[in-house]
Parts: structure tokens; sequence; C-alpha cells
């Protein structure tokens, strides 16, 4: 039994001795005196307590860096792992960012600069991406309410893609040194680190009301915003069989551990708009640590996971001691958060099938901001056509209900027809019928109702060619 947390700190290995679920950001400001970086909004939101996060490449000899919101981090969570700073960017020198930024005049009050650093740092280090989109992408949840964003973009635009930009860290053969422990206490907490799927397995038997963590996104909100305490947690970031995706012949599938980034890059050549979609959740911060099952998991009737997992007629794995389950994932939601899931069970994987010949899919989120909102309405349409006929459609919604659901009757609407206006009327028709939204403060229920009928129309102008997608500046 270990009860220190290992990691590397801006290149220095570290052994603390601190409760597993003390956030990051309260540990780097109060006992390291590490205070470039800022706490802001405390809830993933602001981007002003960015930090890099370093990984060995699984079968690769360089680390992974990506940006990661340490406000909503657990300390558990670093374990193992590379953690770098703002103060660690600089050497000698100014890092390279830290001196386009200063150059272009990227800066004023200052309070933001640290994280929108680290984010540009984290982009620049991977250099594989480096078109503007990527550059509104990696600063997507970084808030400036001073400099105005086309300075730090120009700065950006400087060090992105031109190399020279990396972390400086450990090599990968030094994480051989902080291996992660399968079980950290800390002041009365406990933190499970399973490796194996059957090891997880058992102590989700064993342990009922331990709480099983992903990616900490949604969990970590409670750890900020609350302070709630976590004794007992089983972490499945390091699960060899949630951590994997796999592509077959005919379908795509991902473990429950796999983040929104991973998903991102391997949806994008075959759904585009899958893709279009995962690029507005959260931000580059959230979605490098939010996993595909804790957004299943949480069961929220506004995730944006499951509506265009539905449409795309996505099959859940669930998996206990006692074998392994296979639900169409509409089925797991039962209620307003309550799901198929039993105590002894996790999620341990998610499917969908590649696209068909003929198969149009598309999903539409409507929020206040285009980037780093939650939706009023998701909306996931997707249709297989044969010979200028509907054979099949799968149309799911978020916003609407209690839980993520299937549009039944407009499906029907559709199916058979040419997939002409009359048809698409009857859709919207039957999207309004079915549906008894909510108004909260993100919108009443006249307009949900409204948006997701119109939804229908959009998707039939789109697939008509009339649509061209609005991307963000
Ligand atoms: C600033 C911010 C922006 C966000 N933006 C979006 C957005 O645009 N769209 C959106 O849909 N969501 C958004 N979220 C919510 C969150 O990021 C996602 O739901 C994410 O996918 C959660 O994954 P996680 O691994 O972080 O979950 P965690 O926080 O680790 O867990 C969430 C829940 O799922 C359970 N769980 C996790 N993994 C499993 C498993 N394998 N089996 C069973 N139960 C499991 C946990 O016990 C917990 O109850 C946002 C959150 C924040 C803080
Ligand atoms: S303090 Fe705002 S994202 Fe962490
Ligand atoms: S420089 Fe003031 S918030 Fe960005």
């Amino acid at each position: 039994m270990a009860t220190t947390i290992r990691f590397f700190l801006n290149g220095q290995l570290q052994e603390v001795s601190v409760r597993p679920d003390a956030t990051v950001l309260d540990w780097l400001r109060n006992a390291q005196r590490l205070t470039g970086t800022k706490e802001g909004c405390a809830e993933g939101d602001c981007g002003a307590c960015s930090v890099l996060i370093g990984d060995p490449l699984i079968d690769g000899d360089t680390v992974h860096y990506h940006a990661a919101n340490s406000c909503i981090l657990a300390m558990g969570q670093i374990d193992g792992r590379a953690l770098v700073t703002v103060e660690g960017l600089k050497g000698e020198q100014l890092h390279p960012v830290q001196e386009a930024m200063a150059e272009n005049g990227s800066s004023q009050c200052g309070f933001c600069t640290p994280g929108i650093v680290i984010s540009i740092a984290g982009l620049a280090a991977s250099n594989a991406r480096a078109g503007d989109q990527d550059i509104h992408d990696a600063l997507a949840g970084n808030l400036c309410r001073c400099t105005g964003y086309r300075p730090i973009v120009e700065a950006a635009r400087k060090v992105v893609g031109a190399g020279g930009a990396t972390v400086a860290g450990p090599q990968v053969a030094a994480f051989a040194k902080i291996e992660p422990r399968t079980l950290i206490t800390g002041s009365g907490a406990t933190y499970h680190q399973p490796a194996s799927l059957g090891d997880l397995l058992q102590l989700r038997k064993d342990k009922p009301d331990a709480i099983l963590l992903g990616g900490g996104t949604d969990l970590g909100v409670a750890l900020a915003d609350y302070h709630s305490d976590w004794d007992e947690v089983i972490s499945l970031a390091h699960v060899r069989e949630l951590r994997a995706s796999r592509e077959t012949e005919n379908h795509l599938s991902f473990g429950a551990a796999v983040t929104w980034e991973e998903v991102l890059d391997r949806v994008t050549p075959f759904y585009p708009s899958f893709a279009t979609l995962i690029r507005r959740f959260g931000s580059t911060q959230i979605r490098s640590m939010g996993t595909v099952g804790g957004n299943i998991g949480t069961a929220s009737p506004i995730g944006d996971g499951p509506p265009a997992l539905i449409a795309l007629g996505a099959e859940v794995e669930l998996a206990s001691l006692s074998g392994h389950r296979f639900m169409p994932l509409e089925d797991f939601f039962l209620d307003y958060r309550k799901t198929e899931l039993r105590l002894d069970e996790v999620i341990a994987s998610v499917s969908i099938p590649k696209p068909k010949e003929g198969q149009a899919f598309r999903v539409y989120k409507i929020s206040k901001r285009y980037d780093q909102d939650i939706s009023t309405v998701c909306a996931a349409f997707s249709i297989i056509r044969e010979e200028g006929q509907v054979r099949g459609a799968r149309i799911a919604f978020g916003g609407m209900a209690a839980t993520p659901q299937r549009a039944g009757q407009a499906e029907q609407a559709l199916i058979g027809s040419s997939f002409d206006r009359k048809a698409i009327e009857a859709c919207a028709a039957a999207i309004t019928a079915q549906f008894k939204p909510l108004t909260d403060w993100r919108g009443s229920a006249d307009y949900r109702i409204q948006v997701a009928a119109n939804l229908a129309e959009r998707f039939w102008r789109d697939v008509n060619g009339e649509v061209v997608e609005v991307m963000a500046l």
C-alpha cells in the first residue's frame, strides 16, 4: 500500500503525501506556492488554472502533453504522470509561447495569460495540428476578458507548427520510476488504480459505494465547488481494456475510459458531423480528460455524446464479474439520472457501426455560445437511402426529456418516403407531438420544441446540400 502520490512536477520527481482528492490547483498554489496557475471559476470553464499533463505514449518513445483544468483535477489523477505549470515552461529563456505573447501584446491584466500560454504550449508541443481551427480549438477553454483574442491567436500562429516549442520534461524511460500503484491512501482517503478489467470488476463488487472515476470532469466540479470528499475512489484511468479503441471491418468501439479527444481523432474520417460536435464538447482541457464512459455514466439529459451515439446505433457494454451485457444505448437510460447499471457493474465500452452505403448523418448542438457551453437541445439524425427511398432512420434528442431519447414517430415519418418536403414536415410534426421538454434558464419548453422541429428541416436542407456549415471564428 502506498501513501504517496508520485509524479514529475516541472521535470522534478515528487513523492507527496496528500489526500488523493485534494485538487491539483490547491496543492500547487497553497503547498507549492506556484501561483502562476490561477483560480477563476473553479469549475472547468475559464482555463485560468490550466496545466499540462504528460503521459508516455503507448508503444511510443515520446511523452504526449495536453492541457487540463487543475481546479477540477484530483491529486490522485496525476499519479504516474508529468505535471507542468507555467513556471516550468520557462528555462533560462522564455518559452517560445511566452515570448510570442509578450512581443505581440497579447496580455493586459495578465490573469488569463498563464492559462493561455499553457493551452498554446500544449498545442505547439504536439506540433501535429497546426491550422487556425486547431488554434481556436486549443483556446476555446480559455477566457480572456480584457485583451481580446486576435493578438492571442496571432501569437499562437507564430509558434504553433513552427517547431522548437517543446515542453522540457522527463523522457519516457523515467516514467518507470513512477509506475502508477494500485492503491494509494492518505488522510483517511483511499484511491484504487486497477490496471485490468478483472481487478476493476472485483473492486466494484467488493466496494459498491466507492466512486467510479473516469476523467473527473463531471465529478471534479463537485470537488471544487462544494469541497465534497471522495473517501474511496476507483479510478478507471489505468484499466487497459477500458483505455482501448478498436476498429473492425464494420465497427468502431471505444473503451469507456477513452477520452473525447481520442474519440475525435477516431470518428473524424467516418462521421465529420460528429467530429464537429465533439470539437464543441467543453474545451480541449475537458475533452483531454473527460471520457466517453463518464458521459454515458453521468446520464445527464443534456449530455452531447448520447444523442449522437444513439442515432448512430450505438451498443453499450456493461461488465461485472457475472458477465457482460450488451444493449442499445437508448435502453441504458431509464429515467432522470437512472440507468440500467447495477451496483456491481461498470460501463466497459460503446461501439458504433461504420457508415453504410447511402447513409446521411448530422448532429446539431444548440447552445447559447458556440464553444464551451452546455446544450439547450442536441439533435442527431441518421438516414439510410436506397434508390431514392429512406430505408432506415434513427433520430435522437438531448435536452428534450429526462433522458436522451429516440424520436420513434419522427423516424417512421421518414421511412419509406423519398425524403421530400412532405416527409420532413411530417417528421417535424411528430417531434412536436412527442416531446414535452422542461423550461429552464437555458430555454423555454416552447423554444426547445420549435428548435427541435426546425432542426429536422435543417437536416433535410443540409443533406440536400443547402446549408453551409458555420465555423467558429
Ligand atoms: C467546463 C465543462 C464543460 C463541459 N462540456 C460538456 C459538453 O459540452 N458536453 C457534454 O456532454 N458534457 C460536458 N461536460 C461534462 C463532462 O465533461 C462529460 O460528461 C464527460 O464525458 C464526463 O466524463 P468523465 O470521464 O470526466 O466523467 P467522471 O466525472 O469521471 O464521471 C461522471 C459519472 O460517470 C460515472 N462513470 C464514469 N465512468 C464510468 C464507467 N466506465 N462505468 C460506469 N460509470 C462511470 C462516474 O461514476 C460519475 O458518476 C462538461 C464539463 C465541464 C466541467
Ligand atoms: S479556475 Fe476556471 S477552469 Fe479552473
Ligand atoms: S489579459 Fe486580462 S483577462 Fe486576459
